[in-house]
Formats: C-alpha cells, sequence, structure tokens
C-alpha cells in the first residue's frame, strides 16, 4: 500500500513537471487513503493554478490547505474515513464551543466549485452522539469526541463556494437522530455571502455566531430546520460577541423549530462562566420574506437561552439587542406552542428599535398569539402583544 501511494505520487510529479499550473489527482479506489495524494496535489499548486477532482477520494488525514488564487473544480467526491480514533484528536481545532473540521480552506482568491459533493461519512457520529449522550457543552464538541465540520473556510479572503453539496455532516450540518447538524455557520467573519441554498437538516440553517458583520442570506430554502438563527451568543463571560448588519431575505422555512430566531445567554455573576454573562450586541438585523410552514416559533428572540428563569431575572443578559426588523414574515405555525402562539420575543433586558411589518401568521387553529417582554418601545410593531 505504501508502495501504492509512493508510485502514485511519483506520477503525479511527472505530471505537475509538466503542467505547473493545473493537476488532477488520481484515486487509489478501493477506499485507500488518498490524502497523500490530495495534500501533495494541493502544496504544488497552492498559488495561481487549478485543481481538478473528478474522482472519489477517499480522505483519512487532515486537509489543511492555504492557497492563493485557485480553483477548485470537484466534480466528484471528497469522502473523510469513518475513522473516529483519528479524526477526534487531529481534526484542525476551531475554538469556538470547541468545534474543529476535518478540511481547514484557507488563502485568498479561491474557487470551490464543480457540483461535487463532501461527504463527512456522519453516521457513526451520530451514532457515537446516541450512545454517549456526549455533546460538550450548549452544543459544542469536545476534544475527545469531536465530530468535525466538513468544510471550513478560514483566515480566507475572497472566497467562492459554489454548486457543492455537503452531506452527511458530523456536526454543525440517517437511520439515528442527527443533531447540531447546522447548514451555514458564519464566526469572525465579514462581508460573507450566502446565496440559493437548499438545505435539509435539524440545527440551524444558517448561524451568525460570535463576530459575524454585514451577512448577506438569499434565496434559501430550509427544511426541518432550527431555523436563520443570530447566536447563540453571550455563552462565555468576559467575552465580546458581536452580530450586526446582517440581511436575510426571501427565506422558505418548512418544518422547523423556529423561522427568524435570535438566541442570547442570560447574564451571570461568575466571571468564569461558560453558559452565560457574555457582553456585546446585536444590532442592525433584517429578515425579510419569509414563507413559513409547520413552524413552531416563527419569529423568536430568547435572550434568556439555555438559562433558567431565577438566573437570568436576577442576572438579565448585558448582550444588547437593537434595530431588528420583520418584513413580510408570512405562513404557518405548527401549533404546537400553546395558546396559538407564533410569535415569542422574550428579552431579558431592554430591546429597542424592534419593528415589523406585513407581518401574517396563523396557528393552524384558533387565533394567533404573539408573547412580548420587554421590548421597548412595541410601537413599531403590526401584531398586539400578549406581555409575558
Ligand atoms: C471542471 O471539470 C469538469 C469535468 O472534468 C469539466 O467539464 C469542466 O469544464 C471543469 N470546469 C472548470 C471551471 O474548469
Ligand atoms: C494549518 O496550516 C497553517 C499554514 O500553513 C499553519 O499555520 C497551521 O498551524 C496549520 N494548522 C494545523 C492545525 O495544522
Ligand atoms: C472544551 O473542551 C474542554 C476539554 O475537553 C472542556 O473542559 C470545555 O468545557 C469545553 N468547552 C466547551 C465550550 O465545550
Ligand atoms: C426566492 O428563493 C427561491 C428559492 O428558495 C427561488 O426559487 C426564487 O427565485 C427566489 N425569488 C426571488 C425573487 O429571488
Ligand atoms: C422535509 O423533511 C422531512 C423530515 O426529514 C422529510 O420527510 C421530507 O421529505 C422533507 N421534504 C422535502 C421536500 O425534502
Ligand atoms: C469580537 O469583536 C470584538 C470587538 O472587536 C472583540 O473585542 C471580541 O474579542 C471579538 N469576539 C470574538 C469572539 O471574536
Ligand atoms: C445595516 O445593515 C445593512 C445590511 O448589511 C447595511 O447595508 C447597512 O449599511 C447597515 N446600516 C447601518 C446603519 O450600518
Ligand atoms: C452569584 O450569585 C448567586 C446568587 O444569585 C450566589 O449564590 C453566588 O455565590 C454568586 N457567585 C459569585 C461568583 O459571586
Ligand atoms: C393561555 O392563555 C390564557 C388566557 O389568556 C392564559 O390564562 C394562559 O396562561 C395562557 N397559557 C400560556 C401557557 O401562556
Ligand atoms: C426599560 O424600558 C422601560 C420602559 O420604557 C423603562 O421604564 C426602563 O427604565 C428601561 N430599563 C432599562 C434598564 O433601561
Ligand atoms: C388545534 O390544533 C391543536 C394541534 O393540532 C390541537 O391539539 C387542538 O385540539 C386544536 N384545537 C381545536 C379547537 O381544534
Amino acid at each position: 500500500m505504501l508502495f501504492t501511494v509512493a508510485l502514485s505520487l511519483l506520477s503525479l510529479v511527472t505530471s505537475v513537471v509538466a503542467l505547473p499550473k493545473s493537476t488532477n489527482p488520481q484515486p487509489l479506489g478501493r477506499a485507500q487513503d488518498d490524502s497523500p495524494a490530495l495534500i501533495y496535489a494541493f502544496s504544488v499548486c497552492s498559488n495561481k493554478a487549478t485543481i481538478e477532482l473528478p474522482g472519489h477520494y477517499t480522505v483519512g488525514r487532515v486537509l489543511n490547505t492555504t492557497l492563493t488564487d485557485v480553483d477548485i473544480n470537484l466534480t466528484g467526491t471528497i469522502q473523510y474515513t469513518a475513522d473516529m480514533a483519528y479524526w477526534s484528536p487531529a481534526s484542525i481545532f476551531l475554538t469556538y464551543q470547541n468545534a474543529t473540521t476535518f478540511w481547514l480552506l484557507s488563502g485568498t482568491g479561491i474557487t470551490l466549485s464543480g457540483g461535487g459533493t463532501i461527504d463527512a461519512n456522519g453516521q457513526i457520529w451520530w451514532e457515537q452522539f446516541a450512545r454517549s449522550g456526549n455533546a460538550g457543552v450548549a452544543g459544542g464538541s469536545s476534544r475527545t469526541f469531536s465530530r468535525p465540520v466538513p468544510l471550513t473556510v478560514g483566515f480566507a479572503k475572497d472566497v467562492l463556494v459554489k454548486d457543492i453539496a455537503i452531506v452527511n455532516s458530523p456536526f454543525w450540518l440517517p437511520t439515528i437522530k442527527t443533531a447540531n447538524s447546522d447548514g451555514w455557520d458564519i464566526y469572525r467573519s465579514d462581508h460573507v455571502t450566502i446565496k440559493n441554498s437548499w438545505i435539509n437538516n435539524q440545527d440551524d440553517c444558517v448561524s451568525f455566531k460570535p463576530n459575524s458583520t454585514f451577512v448577506d442570506v438569499q434565496n434559501l430554502w430550509c427544511n426541518g430546520s432550527h431555523g436563520i438563527s443570530v447566536g447563540s451568543l453571550g455563552q462565555y463571560a468576559g467575552e465580546t460577541d458581536i452580530v450586526a448588519n446582517v440581511f436575510v431575505k426571501n427565506i422558505t422555512m418548512l418544518n422547523a423549530q423556529q423561522g427568524a430566531r435570535i438566541k442570547v445567554f442570560g447574564g451571570s455573576n461568575d466571571t468564569q462562566f461558560i453558559s452565560g454573562g457574555g457582553d456585546g450586541y446585536v444590532k442592525n438585523i433584517t429578515f425579510s420574506d419569509f414563507y413559513i410552514e409547520n413552524t413552531d416559533t416563527p419569529i423568536l428572540i430568547d435572550q434568556c437561552y439555555m438559562t433558567t428563569a431565577a438566573q437570568c431575572k436576577a442576572y438579565p443578559a448585558t448582550l444588547r439587542i437593537s434595530d431588528v426588523h420583520y418584513i413580510n414574515i408570512k405562513g404557518t405555525s405548527s401549533g404546537k406552542l400553546t395558546n396559538g402562539t407564533v410569535v415569542s420575543i422574550k428579552c431579558s433586558q431592554n430591546c429597542t428599535g424592534i419593528t415589523a411589518v406585513g407581518t401574517d401568521l396563523r396557528p393552524p387553529n384558533g387565533t394567533a398569539t404573539y408573547l412580548c417582554s420587554h421590548i421597548t418601545p412595541e410601537t413599531g410593531l403590526d401584531f398586539p402583544c400578549t406581555e409575558v
């Protein structure tokens, strides 16, 4: 097997010498590890190059690629191995909530496209998760059981990811119940555009994690998710989380827990707390043109996220929420919440500049209820609040 790898590297060297600006690594087949060939291709073609990936590549080692002006044409499939013992400690650490990743794509001027697939072999991770119940803190991962993210674009500028399917994500994307299978997550990034995605999952469809600014999300179809979520934020005492200048438009949200969602932990008197007490703000967020079906809470702000009522009352969130605009949020709730609740905006400290126009949300039967607390003023809302 070592011999085969060496041979394939050799043939790659030959083709690379002949044609330095383009490479097309050959998969070994029969589930043998293609990562040495891929890592080699990414290293020799890391600058002003095209990398053609038409085959089925089995990847058993982390991909940590730093590229400049490179087009990756993934028409085939990259499939990570089901080797939990290797990936848990070896996957690349991303800091936030102990998340890790199989592939960290860094650099400048990168296009990843081609209609191909990244298959993260999630089944084994879901099964292990179901057995152990080990989720880390607040949905976080852990270093012993990492559930890596299939693709992370980080330490990067001018990156376009287009026409790529990502399937079977262990984390933040089934025979067994999946968990934390987010669609898109944004963290410590600005000027990000997400357009025309189709997402079937069981956690956030799009999540704006700490320090996401100037994000434009349009034309998304989400089925079974936890909605388009700002947060969660304020989890770590002593940290400052900012989400601002976010524009979300034309979203179809089916069979979800929430539609347009903001989740912020409550406050804390403990400076070492990792389940609330963080500072910062959420500001200038627009949710526009949502078409919603069978969703528990179409509009939700929870500023006591994962915090007990007593704790939140004693220590309201210090992370402030302002200038949040709901425009044309229409459709039906699932009816799961009591009293026909379709909106739940529960701020633990005053939220300001919250507006809603064109709201048309109905429970499957009966009349709609809109729960509010600490919204000042409520005059910008086009629905009648029930104070809680
Ligand atoms: C990507 O690869 C496919 C299949 O080899 C090819 O048809 C297509 O032209 C390539 N696209 C680009 C942008 O190079
Ligand atoms: C990934 O590559 C970058 C750039 O080469 C390097 O600085 C970093 O330490 C690598 N990270 C890991 C986890 O290997
Ligand atoms: C991250 O992992 C460490 C070590 O396993 C653990 O102590 C810590 O609580 C974890 N943090 C989060 C947010 O999951
Ligand atoms: C809205 O998004 C859907 C995809 O969910 C797309 O088909 C449709 O063209 C978009 N509408 C507009 C006006 O862009
Ligand atoms: C939506 O998700 C449900 C539950 O996973 C699934 O049964 C259904 O087929 C999905 N709908 C579409 C159109 O994919
Ligand atoms: C977010 O940005 C603020 C202001 O620049 C900074 O103080 C804070 O450390 C950042 N937080 C994270 C989680 O990166
Ligand atoms: C609010 O956010 C939008 C969308 O990102 C941006 O275009 C606009 O400039 C922001 N407004 C302010 C006052 O920053
Ligand atoms: C935080 O407040 C609670 C009561 O609300 C108290 O029991 C606890 O000792 C306080 N912790 C710190 C670190 O001050
Ligand atoms: C439902 O509405 C009734 C009448 O307004 C109220 O008494 C009751 O507390 C509400 N239930 C919940 C769970 O909000
Ligand atoms: C919250 O708003 C109410 C009503 O406008 C006001 O009476 C109260 O002082 C505000 N609280 C804070 C902490 O700003
Ligand atoms: C309204 O719908 C809910 C959920 O489907 C159901 O439990 C309830 O009985 C219905 N109420 C009426 C009055 O039909």
